[in-house]
């Protein structure tokens, strides 16, 4: 059995011990982590019986790490482990905006990124896996059968990580985003903002399953029948969703582009 290792218990390294745990992928006699403030990895020791240290310690401990802190954070970690991640440990940094060939030249682990989506809170979504030069077969395999146990795992390229980050790990908060504008124009109309965002929500769940069995074409042909008011509804969205979303992609570009900067200029 492997030893998993996490550095960085916020929200995104809580999140992967617990699912892990709750759906046996992991045991939590295998599992070390640590966290910059201590409390906060203390409650989630007491919570599900994982074993806590300081970084060095995970790392030294852990055959696989997973690396949890934000982008600019990573840097300050892998200089502090620069003596314990070595060739014989698989470090799975799921940051963004800190590629592989940065890690690889501060790091001698094998290293993989794997961006998750908090949707895997729900054991659903989709962890975008991007592996390195040195992945082993072994290591493919392991990562794939962890994130498979709490959502879907996708490998892909990372040049193409800022586009897809925005229809997976982002997308719950754009889809929340756009269904709050829905609930506050209906409320805009005189409706109960409570009863809009229960009856949202409620078309949301029936939506996604229907989703899953048909194209969003066939779908929108479905509902929006010829002639009715909803093609008419339909037709606003497509008037002006476009430039709103190209608005998206054109400041989320903008906002990794100027965070990759900071992390560059970090050394
Ligand atoms: N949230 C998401 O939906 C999501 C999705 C995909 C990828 N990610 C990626 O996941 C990473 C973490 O995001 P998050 O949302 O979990 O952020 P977060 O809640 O702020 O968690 C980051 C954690 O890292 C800890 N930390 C910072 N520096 C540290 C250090 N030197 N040693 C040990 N621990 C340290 C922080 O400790 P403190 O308690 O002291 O602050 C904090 O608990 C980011 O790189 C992000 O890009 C997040």
């Amino acid at each position: 059995m492997n030893h998993l290792g996490f550095i960085g218990t916020g929200h995104m390294g809580s999140m992967l011990i617990r699912k892990f745990i709750e759906t046996g992928a992991a045991d939590p006699a295998d599992i070390i982590a640590s966290n910059r403030t201590r409390e906060k990895a203390g409650l989630l020791s007491r919570d599900l019986g994982i074993q806590l240290g300081g970084n060095i310690d995970v790392a030294a401990q852990s055959d696989v790490i997973f690396l949890c802190v934000k982008p600019l954070d990573v840097m300050g970690v892998l200089r502090e482990l620069r003596y314990e991640l070595t060739p014989d440990k698989l470090l799975i940094s799921v940051a963004g905006d800190f590629n592989l060939a940065k890690i690889a030249s501060m790091s001698r682990a094998r290293a993989t990124r794997v961006i998750p989506s908090i949707g895997s809170e729900s054991l659903k979504g989709v962890s975008l896996a991007v592996f390195g030069r040195n992945t082993t077969d072994s290591d493919r395999a392991l990562i794939l059968r962890l994130f498979r146990a709490i959502g879907h795992p996708i490998e892909v390229e990372e040049k193409d990580l800022d586009i897809l980050i925005v229809l997976t790990s982002s997308g719950p908060a754009y889809i929340s985003a756009v269904m709050k504008e829905l609930v506050l124009a209906a409320t805009r109309k005189g409706v109960d903002a409570d009863l809009a965002e229960r009856l949202v929500k409620e078309t949301l769940e029936g939506t996604s399953e229907l989703q899953a069995k048909e194209s969003f074409d066939d779908l929108i042909t479905r509902v929006a029948t010829k002639g009715g008011s909803t093609e008419e509804g339909v037709k606003a969205i497509q008037k002006h969703a476009p430039a709103m979303f190209d608005e998206l992609l054109v400041a989320t570009k903008a906002k990794h582009e100027l965070v990759r900067k900071k992390v560059d200029a970090q050394g």
